[in-house]
């Protein structure tokens, strides 16, 4: 079956977790995807959090799959001569450098226009044009930056961060978008274009129902937040805790078992066409017409007192025993999964959300699959390269360069030391 982006070419000078995240993506869609590292190391990435001596780090190999890895000193003449050289066979060249790196290296978008003016230049920030265009930022800082972290939490505690990268992944998703309308604008225009994601742009993005809400503040009391009715709301968008954000209220609640099993909980969300059959299954039939509980706006200023009730019956039950329960009467509700729940789930492994990848060096691991399914697309998971692993066999067969050549550069010292061989 052939793939989405089939014979897209992509120069990837990505590092850390936002731009491999969008690499990757568009690796599983199809594109040729040439990782361009620093002799040496490589990407920083392939040394953080290592549970394995001297083997890449999952941190690495869970954001690099189906890409290849060539050495390249950006700063050696001969470096850069072969990074040009890739520029103008790839579509696409994405990076997430510290603001100005690229510019630092020689590649300005002037240069790289000249160079191919058909390439679509993508990359990451932490801020767009304004106060803070030139910091460095890593996942946290946006999720603070973003309007995240004010609104997370529980309203008598500090601001949280997420342990969804919203920061890094989700910025990588918005360029990985970015960069495909770029090349359907580039069918008709035949220009390559600049595209920018920042990410306090990205995060806030994910967080638009905050900037709702903060609107609908000057309006009177948010009357789905636990606040409500009793607490205080200041002048900007309190943390709502568990408080589903949605129209329907929602909360997370104890099943059976919490008192030892941190995530023996469920989220219910008492949604109205619904009500009754809540109030039956949770042994309430009373409030199907009691007028403090019958009517939706009724049930807002009790809501606490409402899923106090309903956590007695949940209580009663394993949080799959209340799914079960629950979804025969279309009440919507979740179990809190934990990591090692989700590893184990067999209905994920089978349709490629949860993936074994066996890798030469660490051997097998899990890794999360590409989670767009397309019918005519299909999207293997392959291993993440050793560092350089590709580098003769681009040089060969992408740039096409003799052996003397590659000889030449070799000896000048633009691809770093001797290449780790893969052992497979
Ligand atoms: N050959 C030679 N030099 C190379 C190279 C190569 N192949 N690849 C990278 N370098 C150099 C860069 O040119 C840069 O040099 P300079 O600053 O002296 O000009 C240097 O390596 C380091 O790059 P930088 O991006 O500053 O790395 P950092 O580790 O200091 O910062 C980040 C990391 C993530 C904070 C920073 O890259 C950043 O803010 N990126 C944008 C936002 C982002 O994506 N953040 C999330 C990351 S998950």
């Amino acid at each position: 079956m052939s793939k989405a982006l089939d014979g897209v070419k992509i120069l990837d000078f990505t590092h850390v977790q936002s731009g491999p995240t969008c690499t990757q993506l568009l690796a599983w869609l199809g594109a040729d995807v040439i990782k361009v590292e620093r002799p040496g190391g490589g990407d920083i990435t392939r040394g953080q959090l290592r549970d394995i001596p001297d083997v890449d780090s999952l941190y690495f190999t869970m954001l690099n799959h189906n890409k290849r890895s060539i050495t390249i000193d950006a700063r050696n003449p001969q470096g850069k001569a072969v990074i040009e050289a890739l520029m103008k066979t790839c579509d696409v060249m994405v990076e997430n450098f510290a603001p100005g790196a690229l510019d630092r290296m020689g590649f300005t978008w002037e240069r790289i226009q000249q160079i191919n003016p058909r390439i679509i230049l993508a990359s990451v920030k932490g801020f767009g044009p304004g106060p803070y265009e030139d910091c460095k930022v890593y996942e946290n800082v946006a999720q603070c930056a973003g309007g995240s972290a004010s609104t997370t939490g529980f309203d008598d505690g500090p601001p949280l961060v997420t342990g969804a990268q919203i920061g890094d992944s989700g910025t990588g998703l918005h360029l990985a978008l970015g960069i495909v309308s770029a090349l359907f604008q580039r069918v008709t225009t035949g220009r390559g274009q600049k595209v920018l994601c920042a990410m306090q742009d990205g995060v806030l993005n994910l967080c638009r129902v905050k900037l709702r809400d903060q609107q609908r503040l000057a309006h009177g009391p948010l009357t789905e937040f636990p606040q409500y009715p009793g607490g205080e709301f200041g002048e900007a968008v309190p943390r709502a805790g568990n408080a589903s954000g949605g129209g329907q209220p929602g909360w997370i609640l104890k099943c059976k078992g919490w008192e030892t099993d941190p995530n023996a909980y469920i989220y219910f969300i008492a949604q109205a066409p619904v009500w009754e059959a809540i109030c039956d299954v949770i042994g309430k039939p009373e409030w199907k017409t009691d007028p403090d509980y019958a009517k939706p706006p009724a049930r807002l200023p009790r809501l606490k007192a409402i899923f106090d009730t309903i956590e007695q019956w949940t209580m009663t039950k394993t949080k799959f025993e209340a799914m079960d329960i629950l979804n025969k009467y279309d009440i919507p509700c979740g179990p809190i999964l934990s990591m090692k729940e989700i590893a184990e789930e067999q209905s994920l492994r089978a349709t490629g959300t949860v993936v074994e990848v066996d890798h030469p060096t660490r051997g097998k691991y899990l890794t999360v699959g590409n989670p767009i399914k397309m019918s005519d697309s299909a999207s293997d998971v392959r291993r993440s390269p050793l560092l350089g692993e590709h580098t003769d066999e681009v040089l060969r067969d992408v740039l096409r360069f003799d052996e003397k050549r590659i000889a030449a550069i070799k000896a000048s010292g633009a691809l770093g030391g001797p290449m780790r061989a893969a052992a497979e």
